[in-house]
């Protein structure tokens, strides 16, 4: 590395990306099971927690169990910023019952694929358990005052510092008054020397992004909260070093800049170059020196709102966020086209789908099988099992960009991905509008009720 412009970590930009790349690669390989056991014990969970989520949830990233500390309710919503395998947001499931949601979020997309995988196998799914991509370092995806309690575990020290600074400002905004936020968090003990602070492999193993005591406070204060309390939990840091690293993500592939020269010593390929970080690491053999763990608790000022679960805003601004983003690009019909099908007494080789949800004012197409699009991602396989034998499967909705197009690209994935050839899925150009407009007063090809 010849100039600070050409690090790694020069720029906010390549920051998050250099930990995405390291943690989407901690999602694919996994973790040894008897590490991640003994990080989560040294952090607070019980052995009665751990056994009751999916062993791959687990993967030995966090710095605490906000879980046990947030008094989770019935009913409540729930955020997790850097929901990683989902550990916390399955223990969080079973407190926030049917009636609740819990809501992980995190930038990696294989990290929300494995808790996806992992919220599957508890049969947990959108509403009450959802996990959505995105970054944490934009505007949060979730609705203004309608979270009730916010958590994160071992995330907020990777954030560049302007990024923490925002998100803060972010939790203040989706919390409800009187709503909460439980952070578990890595804080610094004191300056890193500028070589540490630049060292990838600490970076990623959430020590060099962490700030100290007093600049944390500020960002939480000019967040908004008042009065956060923080807690030094006194984790053992050198928990991580087992696995050879001095962070809690020992870099596992070689995909980040920091694996150009691999070194067989300190973790399974990504290892320091030569002369540099490894003697950083070696500065840092008792973690516990440098940094410590810390619970932060905050409580958003204002009267408690109490709202009956059935009649609460959803928090996710796109319901479809909770869902894989759709890979391919069904063809449309036209309505004209479709009318044809319609009025064709020997064509039975084709079902038409409305996927809209409640407006169904002003009639739908005849024949059409009415679904929801909000819970049609998780009936895929019926839906196959229904229209499976069809050579077209029509989709539309209220107009040629919404929902219908959505969910005939999700039928398709599911066609394509169980290799099935014999449906196809189409999208009717310009929805139930379109179809209204033209064939509204035509009795054979609308249904009223
Ligand atoms: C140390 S891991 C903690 C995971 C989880 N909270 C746990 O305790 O197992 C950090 C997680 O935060 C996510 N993350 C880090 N920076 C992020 C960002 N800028 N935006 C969204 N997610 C981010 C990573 O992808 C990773 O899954």
């Amino acid at each position: 590395m010849n100039s600070a412009q050409d690090s790694p970590l020069s720029t906010e930009d390549a920051i998050v990306k250099v930990v995405h790349d390291a943690y989407s690669d901690k999602a694919r390989t996994g973790a040894d099971l008897s590490y991640t056991f003994s990080v989560a014990k040294s952090f607070g969970y019980t052995l009665e927690q751990l056994h009751s989520i999916p062993a791959e949830s687990h993967l030995g990233l966090s710095c605490g169990n906000p879980v046990a500390a947030a008094s989770i309710k019935d009913g409540e919503v729930v955020l997790d910023l850097g929901s990683g395998g989902g550990i916390d947001i399955l223990l969080a499931a079973s407190k926030v019952g049917p009636r609740g949601q819990a809501i992980g979020l995190d930038m990696s997309e294989d990290m929300i694929a494995l808790a996806r995988r992992n919220a599957a196998r508890k049969n947990l799914r959108p509403p009450q358990v959802a996990f959505v991509q995105t970054l944490l370092t934009k505007p949060l995806p979730i609705a203004s005052e309608s979270v009730d309690c916010v958590m994160s575990n071992c995330v907020i020290n990777l954030l560049p510092n302007a990024g923490k600074a925002a998100l803060l400002k972010e939790v203040h905004r989706v919390l409800k008054p009187g709503g909460r936020v439980v952070l578990d968090d890595i804080i610094a003990k004191k300056p890193l020397p500028d070589a540490l602070r630049s060292d990838l492999v600490l970076y990623i193993g959430c020590i060099s992004g962490a700030v100290q005591l007093g600049e944390y406070k500020d960002i939480i204060t000019d967040a908004g909260f008042s009065d956060a309390v923080f807690v030094d939990t006194h984790g053992d840091l050198n928990v991580y070093t087992q696995s050879g690293s001095p962070g809690c993500c020992p870099p596992t592939v070689a995909s980040t800049n920091c694996c150009s020269t691999p070194a067989p010593s300190a973790s399974k390929c990504c290892s320091p170059a030569p002369g540099k970080s490894n003697d950083s690491v070696a500065k840092l053999a008792d973690v516990n020196e440098w940094a410590a763990s810390y619970q932060i608790y905050a409580i958003k000022s204002g009267e408690k709102m109490v709202t009956a679960a059935a009649d609460a805003p959803s928090p996710l601004l796109n319901w479809w966020d909770a869902y894989p983003k759709p890979k391919s690009s069904p063809p449309n019909l036209t309505c004209g086209q479709v009318a044809a099908l319609l009025r064709d007494p020997e064509e039975v080789d084709y079902a038409v789908v409305d996927v809209r949800r409640n407006d169904h004012a002003g009639g739908h197409v005849r024949g059409s099988f009415q679904h929801a699009a909000q819970t049609f991602y998780d009936e895929l396989a019926n839906l196959h099992k229904t229209f499976g034998l069809k050579k077209q499967v029509i989709f539309y909705c209220n107009s040629s960009n919404g929902r219908g197009p959505r969910c005939a690209a999700w039928y398709q994935d599911f066609l394509d991905e169980h290799g099935y050839t014999q449906s196809r899925a189409y999208v009717m150009q310009g929805g139930a509008k379109a179809w209204l407009d033209k064939f509204g007063e035509a009795e054979d090809l609308v249904d009223r009720d």
